[in-house]
């Protein structure tokens, strides 16, 4: 079982943006985080919701898709995420917030997909200019954004290739493919 579900948890990056995410399921998805492994439990991760099209329009330009698909500016109007969540860091409860926003992130990620949503982790961020647009405050550092939507497109699993190129790729009927190491690999003891 948590094998499928981790499995079926990939980066999705197109969405049937017409279809909403209610925010109680972003609540419920937060509190999926709320629950995770936080170090020395100091639980330091803030978030701010958004499901509404309008502040959406707003967060998507200031995130950066898929870096390797070099000749895809991101998702098209109509495929864009119905809702995101902000991963925040509580600067006045810790300075360093080590792999918390990780896993926050995997939990939600993993929730998100059981109820038949999918998302994209996203840490390339204009910091400032959503800083400013959400007005979050300076003791609130900006970790991680968390899209979300019904999924629109298909990711599939591949052995990394003899070459070992890690990146991902499109094919002619737009599957995205992502290429993984071996188990053998990544054992080394
Ligand atoms: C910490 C982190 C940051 C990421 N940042 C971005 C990002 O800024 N933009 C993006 O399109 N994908 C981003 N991703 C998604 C990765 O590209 C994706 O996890 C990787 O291609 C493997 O695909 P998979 O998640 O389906 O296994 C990020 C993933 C992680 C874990």
């Amino acid at each position: 079982m948590i094998r499928d579900l981790v499995v079926a948890t990939r980066s999705i990056r197109r969405f049937h943006q017409d279809v909403a995410v209610e925010q109680d399921t972003l609540r419920e998805l937060v509190d999926l985080a709320r629950l995770s492994a936080s170090a020395a439990n100091v639980q330091p991760l803030k978030y701010v919701l958004s499901c509404e099209p309008q502040r959406n329009a707003r967060i998507f330009p200031l995130l950066a898709w898929a870096g390797y698909l070099k000749d895809w500016p991101g998702p098209v109007a109509g495929e864009r995420p119905a809702a995101y969540i902000v991963i925040l860091g509580d600067k006045r409860l810790r300075q360093s917030f080590e792999t918390d926003q990780g896993i926050a992130a995997q939990s939600m990620l993993l929730g998100a997909t059981e109820k038949g949503l999918s998302g994209c982790i996203i840490a390339s961020i204009q910091r400032r200019e959503l800083r400013e647009l959400l007005a979050i405050p300076e003791h609130l550092e900006i970790l991680l954004v968390l899209a979300l939507g019904k999924p629109k497109e298909k990711v599939v699993l591949e052995p990394l290739g003899p070459d070992g190129d890690i990146k991902y790729w499109r094919d002619a009927e737009g599957v995205h493919h992502v290429p993984k190491r071996a188990l053998e690999e990544i054992i080394v003891g």
